[in-house]
């Protein structure tokens, strides 16, 4: 009885603790303050754990698939470069700021697996940049990426270009030349840009 009466103690103090250290303001938020060893320890075990349990049930297309591979890259290019980088370019300035910084795809396409790899851009990763595509996107159009992205240890800068320029108009976000046959845009009749005066 007295070793429970002491649990339910030592559980309140605690509780009392956390709630105080919440609403002191004592924490750092801010995103240029490096995380502490612990905090990234805690954070970093979870996700593996997570991601490692939640993909478990992912069933992998083949994605060895070249057409595959090529449908990928405009999308990739259009929805992950900004803040992953690519080949050859670098990740746009915003992402220098991020806390978790994004990594270099090219590295995590070798720590994790094709599953982990899809159910992560499906769902995104909470209390980061990370983006939860899967809420815009459907699977068919997150597979090719994948495929794409797990050839990426391989690329050069000028293999990236060259794989861009081949799979023109594959993508949603595929290149300008892709609409060149659609009619060209009606100039707006109410133009208010200030150059014009
Ligand atoms: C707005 C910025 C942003 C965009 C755009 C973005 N990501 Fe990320 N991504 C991040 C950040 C930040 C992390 C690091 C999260 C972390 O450390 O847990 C990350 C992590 C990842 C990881 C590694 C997850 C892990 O377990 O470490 C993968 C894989 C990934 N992103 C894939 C993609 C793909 C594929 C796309 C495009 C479809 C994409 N990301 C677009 C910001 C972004």
């Amino acid at each position: 009885m007295q070793a429970i009466k002491t649990l339910i103690a030592a559980a309140a103090v605690t509780m009392v603790a956390i709630l105080g250290f919440a609403y002191s303001g004592a924490y750092d938020i801010s995103a240029d303050s490096p995380h502490s060893g612990f905090t990234k320890w805690l954070f970093s075990t979870t996700k593996h754990a997570s991601v490692e349990r939640q993909a478990s049930n992912v069933e992998v297309p083949d994605l060895s698939d070249e057409a595959l591979i090529l449908a990928g890259v405009n999308d990739f290019n259009g929805m992950c470069a900004e803040c992953h980088g690519a080949p050859g370019r670098a990740a746009e300035a915003m992402a220098k700021g991020m806390n978790p910084a994004p990594p270099d795809l090219a590295e995590e396409v070798l720590e994790l697996s094709a599953a982990e790899l899809f159910w992560v851009t499906k769902h995104g990763i909470k209390m980061t940049g990370m983006p939860a595509w899967g809420v815009t996107h459907d699977d068919d159009t997150i597979w090719p990426i994948i495929a794409f992205i797990t050839t990426l240890p391989e690329l050069d800068a000028a293999q990236y270009e060259k794989m861009l320029a081949r799979a023109g108009g594959l993508g949603h976000h595929a290149d300008a030349s892709a609409h060149a046959d659609e009619p060209p845009q009606e100039p707006d009749e109410h133009n208010y840009s200030t150059n014009e005066h």
